[in-house]
C-alpha cells in the first residue's frame, strides 16, 4: 500500500504537471525553439529515452509495456513501433490529452491505451516490462523503493527506471534552482546513492527475484539522472492472473 508521503508528492505532481508547467512541458517534449539551459535538458532526456529503448527487445510484439508517469508519450510510441502493447499512465489529464493528441499512427500490431490515474494501480494488471523514466525522481528513497516492488510483483520481464543520483553537482544544481521564482519550480527532486538505493532494493520481498542488471548515468548540462535496469531472474512467487505472453529467457 502507498504511503503518505507518496499520496501526498503525487498530488503535489498532478498539481506541478497537469498545472504549474503544462506550458514548458509540452514545449519541452516538442521540436519548439528553447533556452539553451532546457535544450541541454532536451537533449539529455533523448539520450535517456534512447538508453531505455535500447534495453527493451527490438521486437515487441506481443509484449505488455508499462510507461508509467508518460507525460506527453515519446517513450510509449516508440515502444508501440515496435509491436508492444502499451498501457501509458499519468496523474495529469492535460499530458494525457497532450499525449492522445501528439499519438501518430502506429503501423502494425502495436498500440496504446492511455490512461490518468496511479502508475501503482494494481487494476493495470501484469506486464513483461515497467518503463518509470524521470517519473519518480521526486519521491522520497523509501516511496521509490516500495513503488519499485509494487511494479515488480506485477512485472515478469525488466522494471526500468531513473532516479536523481546524489552529486555535489547536482546538489548545487538544487540550490541555484532555489533562485528561481517559486511558481517556476516544480517539486523537489530527491536525489538518491546508488549503495542507498540498492540497500532498500535488496530489503523489499517483492524484488526479491530480480537482479540489477544494468545501470547508465546520462549527464547532459542540467539533466543528469541514472537508467536502472532490474530484470527478473526467478519466477514470480504468485500465478499469472491474465493470459499476458511471457519473455523468453527469464520465466521459468
Ligand atoms: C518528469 S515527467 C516524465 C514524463 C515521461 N516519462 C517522460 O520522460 O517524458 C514525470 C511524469 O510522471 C508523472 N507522475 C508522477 N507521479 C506519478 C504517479 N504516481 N502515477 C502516474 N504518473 C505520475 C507526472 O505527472 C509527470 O507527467
Amino acid at each position: 500500500m502507498a504511503s503518505a508521503s507518496y499520496d501526498a508528492r503525487r498530488g503535489e505532481l498532478t498539481t506541478y504537471f497537469d498545472r504549474t508547467a503544462v506550458e514548458a512541458w509540452s514545449r519541452l517534449t516538442s521540436d519548439a525553439p528553447v533556452s539553451r539551459i532546457r535544450a541541454t535538458v532536451r537533449a539529455g532526456r533523448d539520450a535517456m529515452r534512447a538508453t531505455l529503448l535500447s534495453w527493451l527487445p527490438a521486437d515487441m510484439t506481443g509484449l505488455r509495456l508499462l510507461d508509467a508517469g508518460c507525460g506527453t508519450g515519446a517513450l510509449s510510441v516508440e515502444a508501440a513501433r515496435r509491436g508492444a502493447e502499451v498501457v501509458a499512465i499519468d496523474v495529469s489529464p492535460t499530458l494525457i490529452d497532450l499525449a492522445r493528441e501528439r499519438l501518430p499512427a502506429i503501423p502494425g500490431a502495436g498500440r496504446i491505451d492511455f490512461r490518468v490515474g496511479d502508475m501503482l494501480d494494481p487494476a493495470l494488471g501484469r506486464f513483461d516490462y515497467v518503463v518509470a523514466m524521470d517519473s519518480l525522481i521526486h519521491y522520497r528513497a523509501a516511496d521509490i523503493a516500495r513503488a519499485l516492488a509494487a511494479l515488480g510483483a506485477r512485472t515478469d520481464g525488466s522494471v526500468l527506471f531513473t532516479v536523481a543520483p546524489r552529486t555535489t553537482l547536482l546538489t548545487v544544481m538544487h540550490a541555484a534552482g532555489k533562485f528561481f521564482p517559486r511558481g517556476d519550480r516544480s517539486p523537489a527532486i530527491v536525489p538518491v546513492t546508488e549503495r542507498g538505493l540498492r540497500r532498500r532494493i535488496s530489503s523489499e520481498r517483492a524484488l526479491d527475484g530480480f537482479a540489477w542488471s544494468q545501470s547508465h548515468r546520462i549527464n547532459s548540462g542540467f539533466y543528469l539522472s541514472n537508467a536502472v535496469a532490474l530484470t527478473r531472474a526467478l519466477s514470480p512467487p504468485s500465478p499469472r492472473k491474465n493470459g499476458s505472453p511471457s519473455v523468453p529467457g527469464v520465466r521459468s
